[in-house]
C-alpha cells in the first residue's frame, strides 16, 4: 500500500492511499484531524467517497455504468428488472430455481396492509404523487412493525423484499387516488411491472390488456433507474440509516431527496420544458437562456455531476422513445425538439466544454407520457426503482462492521462567541 503525505503548517503526516477494484484511488485521511486539529472542506462531495461499496461503478468520462460488473445495456437488452433488484441484493445473477423463489418472495408481499387505503383518503386529491409516496412509504414501519429490528438479519430480508414488493402497489394506489378511481388490487400472474401497468391504468370493470412493447420499455425504464451509485438520495438513505432509522424511514428520507429538480424531479422538469419550447425552431432561444449566466435556466436533461460523456442510460431510452412511440402510433413533436435539441446542444462550443450530454431524463418523460402517465407520475416511477438500489445499499451498510454514524463537520463562519443582550438594551 502505498501513503499520501499530506503537510500542514510544516507538520508532515502519512495517510494510506487504498485501491479499489476499479476507479480512482481514495487517500484515507480518517486520522487527519487527530494528526493535525484540521478538517477537509469539500461541499457537494466533489472529491470525497463516503463509503466502500462492491454493488455500482460508474466511470463518468466513459460513459460506463456497472451493476455488480455488469453492463447497463446488457441488462437493459437482456435481462429484467426484477433480475436486477436480485443481482443488486445479492451479488450475482439468479440461477433458475434462485430467480423463481425470488420471484415467489416478491409476489407474496405485493399486496399492502388494507388500513394503508384509509391513510391515502387523508391527502388531497390533487396531491404531488411524490408528497404521497413520502407519506406513505414513510408510515409503513407504522404497518409493518415486525419487519423494522435492523439488528435481527431476517427481518432486514423481509423489509427489502416488502419495499421492492409494494412499491409498485403504493406508486399506482398514488395515481389511483388522484384521479378519483378506485384501488386495483395486484394480480400476481402478471410480471412484476405488466402488474404496475394493470394497476395503474385497468379499472375493475373490464380485463385489462398488456402491450408488450409498453411493458418492455417500462421495464427497461426500472432497470435503468434501479442503482446509480452514492447520488444525492442514496447517500441520503444511508444517512438516515447510519443511525439506526429502520428501512421504510430511510427510503422515505431517499424519496424526499429524490423529489428535486436537480435530481429524480429532472424527467418531469425535461418534459415540461420540451414542451415548453414546442419546436424545434425555438431551440435556439433555450439554448441562449441555458448559456447565459444571469439567467437561471438549464436545459433540463441535460448535464451530470459523475458523467462527462454520454449517459449510458439515454443512449438506451433514445433508441426506446422511437421504438415505443411507433408501437403506439403517436407521432409527438416533442420527441422530434428532443432530437434537434440534443443535435444542437451537443455540437455547440458551451457544452461541449463543459462536457454537457443528456442523462437519463431527457428521453425517459417521453416515453412515459407516451404511455399515458402525467408528468406528476415520474419522480414517483423513478422512486419505485430506486428503492431496489437504496434498499441493497442501505443493507451493504448495515452488513459493514465499519459502519458508523454519518457526522459531517463544517467550516464555521458565524459569530466567535458573544454574550446574550437582553431585548430592552439591543439597538
Ligand atoms: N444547462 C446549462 N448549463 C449547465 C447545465 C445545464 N443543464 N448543467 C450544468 N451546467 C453548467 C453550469 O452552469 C456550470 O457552469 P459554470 O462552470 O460556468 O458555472 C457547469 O455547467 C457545471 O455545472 P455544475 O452545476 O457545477 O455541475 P454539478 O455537477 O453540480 O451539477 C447537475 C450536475 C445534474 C445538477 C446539473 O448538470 C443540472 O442542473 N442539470 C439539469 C438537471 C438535470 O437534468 N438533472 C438530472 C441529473 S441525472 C438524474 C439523477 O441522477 O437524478
Amino acid at each position: 500500500m502505498t501513503n499520501a503525505t499530506i503537510s500542514i503548517d510544516g507538520k508532515a503526516g502519512e495517510y494510506p492511499v487504498q485501491s479499489g477494484s476499479a476507479g480512482p484511488d481514495v487517500v484515507d485521511i480518517r486520522k487527519l484531524y487527530a494528526n493535525t486539529g484540521h478538517f477537509t472542506f469539500d461541499p457537494g462531495f466533489t472529491s470525497t467517497a463516503s463509503c466502500e461499496s462492491k454493488i455500482t461503478y460508474i466511470d463518468g468520462d466513459q460513459g460506463i455504468l456497472l451493476h455488480r460488473g455488469y453492463p447497463i445495456e446488457q441488462l437493459a437488452e437482456q435481462s429484467s428488472f426484477l433480475e436486477v433488484a436480485y443481482l443488486l441484493l445479492n451479488g450475482e445473477l439468479p440461477s433458475k430455481t434462485e430467480h423463481d423463489e425470488f420471484k415467489y418472495l416478491i409476489t407474496r408481499h405485493t399486496m399492502v396492509h388494507e388500513q394503508l387505503a384509509t391513510f391515502y383518503r387523508g391527502f388531497r386529491r390533487d396531491a404531488h404523487p411524490m408528497a404521497v409516496m413520502c407519506g406513505v412509504v414513510g408510515a409503513l414501519s407504522a404497518f409493518y412493525h415486525d419487519s423494522t429490528d435492523i439488528h435481527d438479519p431476517q427481518q432486514r430480508v423481509i423489509a427489502c423484499h416488502r419495499l421492492i414488493a409494494k412499491m409498485p402497489t403504493i406508486a399506482a394506489m398514488a395515481y389511483k387516488y388522484s384521479v378519483g378511481q378506485p384501488f386495483l388490487y395486484p394480480d400476481n400472474s402478471l410480471s412484476y411491472t405488466g402488474n404496475f401497468l394493470r394497476m395503474t391504468f385497468g379499472v375493475p370493470a373490464e380485463p385489462y390488456i398488456i402491450n408488450p412493447v409498453v411493458e418492455d420499455a417500462l421495464d427497461k425504464i426500472f432497470i435503468l433507474h434501479a442503482d446509480h451509485e452514492q447520488n444525492a438520495s442514496t447517500s441520503t438513505v444511508r444517512l438516515a440509516g447510519s443511525s439506526g432509522a429502520n428501512p421504510f424511514a430511510c427510503i422515505a428520507a431517499g424519496i424526499a431527496c429524490l423529489w428535486g429538480p436537480a435530481h429524480g424531479g429532472a424527467n418531469e422538469a425535461a418534459l415540461n420544458m420540451l414542451r415548453e419550447i414546442g419546436r424545434p425552431e425555438r431551440i435556439p432561444e433555450f439554448i441562449a437562456r441555458a448559456k447565459n449566466k444571469d439567467d437561471p435556466f438549464r436545459l433540463m436533461g441535460f448535464g451530470h455531476r459523475v458523467y462527462k460523456n454520454y449517459d449510458p442510460r439515454a443512449k438506451v431510452l433514445g433508441a426506446a422513445a422511437t421504438k415505443v412511440l411507433d408501437t403506439l402510433g403517436i407521432s409527438d413533436p416533442v420527441l422530434d425538439t428532443a432530437r434537434e435539441l440534443e443535435r444542437i446542444a451537443l455540437s455547440d462550443d458551451y457544452f461541449i466544454e463543459k462536457k454537457l450530454y443528456p442523462n437519463v431524463d431527457f428521453y425517459s418523460g417521453i416515453i412515459l407520457s407516451a404511455i399515458g402517465f402525467p408528468t406528476s407520475m415520474f419522480t414517483a416511477l423513478f422512486a419505485l426503482a430506486r428503492t431496489t438500489g437504496w434498499i441493497a445499499q442501505w443493507t451493504e451498510m448495515m452488513e459493514d462492521n465499519d459502519q458508523r454514524i454519518g457526522r459531517p463537520r463544517q467550516l464555521y463562519t458565524g459569530y466567535p462567541r458573544r454574550d446574550y443582550v437582553p431585548i430592552d438594551q439591543r439597538s
